[in-house]
């Protein structure tokens, strides 16, 4: 066992000592002070006994995740339910009062789309180059300026991308916003375990491994700040995550029907049509609404058909829900909701025995919490009917499903849409994607409606591209 002068310092080396994770310290006599300083912080930040007990309750051999008990497919608020007006009307108003916050979870480390930066900062917009950070500001600006105030918009990020997160923002002069009403903020992480012995991995010389604790990490932040953030009046958060640039900014009619029906944990859901499609499912089981993800709702369940041929599993998680932070983070002595922990198990090249290694499968264990899984804890859920075309076109792989393209042409064809409605004239090739093209800005307009007020003051160019800011 190594020998540090600072107290402290010492006591944290025994507890590295009695988990049996001595292996931390093999490049200890390699490192500069630097290094040496900057693990001992990290070790410093690691809650031993709590991953002692991680692994306990999930990778001892007699642990194993209960199965999901006979879920049902839930009822849901259809597009065409005649109430959505009014609600939209309520939420408008809660919006006024100041009630809302809007929480982005951009913590992830996006490794599927190989894009180097965070995942926000991925240039999305087919003209200007724009990125997702950006359109997600401008929809707020749109939404501020609608409801005559400003919204506290918190944007979750990781220790990974939190430095590049805030350079990106101070370098976009937050894209407009006041930077005092964004609250940038890094989730917690937990360290990486090597999948055999459960020892901590090392992502190079005197380096622990750590990985984002899942975007549940935001349930735990909501639950961290909730003073502030019932200091500022706030009841109710709006939370989407940043790989969707469709995702509605803070969507009243949501946040109304949220609010008429007191429900706790209220999320949107596109019609799934394939039964392969890589989205989480809303289900009921007993009395309680939940999210069963892809790869766990069985073969059977998948493909099951409602008499009319529409899937029976269709209620598609678009991850936009709004949370009451009375519910995740109750003033009672019974203390905030706690998340259950998944295990993901990933190939990781990792540093060992004074050398890199790189496996070919699986050898490291991570563990994440998921934001919806607070949904079956509460009393009151509410699922909500959303249009794909209109809501959803993610941006997660580098190509092929849910890519850039993908995501690019379902916002052409949207904006197209718009166009059209307001009487432009448009030529489509056969897949009905418009031969301009075209990008509008949220500053501009959200919908078509509001496309056609903006355009008597614009000029759409008589050919090529379509710009309108
Ligand atoms: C997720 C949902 C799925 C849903 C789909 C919709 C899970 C387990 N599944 O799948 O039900 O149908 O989105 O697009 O979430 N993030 C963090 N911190 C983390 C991890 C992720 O902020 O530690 C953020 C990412 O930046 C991203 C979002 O969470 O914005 C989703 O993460 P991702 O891993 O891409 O989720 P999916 O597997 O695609």
């Amino acid at each position: 066992m190594i020998q540090l002068e600072d107290p402290a310092d010492q006591a944290m080396v025994a507890k590295i000592h009695e988990a049996d994770q001595d292996h931390l310290f093999d490049d200890w006599d390699q490192l500069d002070s630097a290094a040496r300083h900057s693990l001992l912080k990290d070790l410093h930040h690691i809650d031993l006994s709590f991953i002692q007990q991680l692994i306990r309750d999930h990778l001892d051999s007699s642990a194993s995740e209960a199965p999901i008990a006979a879920p049902t497919p839930p009822d849901w608020i259809p597009l065409a339910d005649p109430g959505r007006a009014t609600a939209r009307q309520r939420g408008l108003e809660a919006l006024q009062r100041g009630e809302v916050a809007v929480l982005m979870v951009a913590g992830g480390v996006g490794t599927r789309l190989g894009h180097p930066g965070p995942k926000g900062s991925f240039p999305i917009l087919p003209i200007s180059g724009g990125t997702l950070f950006q359109i997600f500001s401008e929809s707020l600006l749109r939404l501020q300026k609608m409801v005559g105030r400003s919204i506290h918009w918190i944007i979750m990020t990781s220790p990974t991308n939190h430095a590049e997160t805030l350079q990106y923002f101070r370098q976009h002069d937050y894209h407009g916003l006041t930077p005092s009403e964004v609250t940038i903020v890094p989730q917690e992480q937990l360290p990486v375990l090597d999948s055999r012995r459960c020892k901590i991995l090392r992502s190079g010389p005197g380096q622990v491994m750590f990985s984002p604790d899942g975007h549940g990490g935001s349930i735990r932040l909501l639950q961290r700040t909730a003073a502030d953030l019932r200091q500022r009046g706030i009841h109710h958060i709006y939370t989407h995550q940043v790989d969707n640039p469709l995702a509605r900014m803070a969507d009243p009619e949501l946040i109304g029907l949220h609010i008429e029906q007191d429900s706790r944990f209220t999320s949107k859901a596109v019609a799934k049509t394939d039964p392969d499609e890589k989205v989480g499912v809303f289900c009921s089981v007993g009395d309680h609404l939940r999210v069963i993800e892809y790869s766990e709702l069985g073969e059977e369940d998948r493909h099951l058909k409602n008499p009319d041929g529409s899937l029976s599993f269709r209620a598609g998680n678009i991850a936009t829900h709004v949370i009451e932070l009375d519910f995740i983070a109750p003033e009672t002595a019974s203390g905030p909701l706690q998340l259950p922990f998944h295990v993901a198990r990933k190939a990781i090249r990792h540093w060992h025995g004074g050398e890199w290694h790189e496996p070919t499968s699986a050898n490291s264990i991570r563990f994440e919490t998921f934001i919806f899984d607070v949904l079956p804890l509460a009393n009151r859920g509410l699922v909500v009917e959303a249009d794909r075309d209109l809501e959803f076109a993610p941006v997660k792989n580098g190509e092929g499903s849910d890519s850039p393209a993908t995501s690019r042409s379902a916002l052409q064809k949207l904006w197209a849409s718009w166009l059209v409605q307001c009487g432009i004239e448009l030529e489509f090739d056969p897949s009905l994607q418009p031969l301009r093209t075209i990008e509008i800005s949220p500053l501009v307009a959200g919908d078509a409606t509001e496309l056609k007020k903006a355009l008597e003051k614009l000029e759409i160019p008589p050919e090529g591209p379509i710009l309108l800011r």
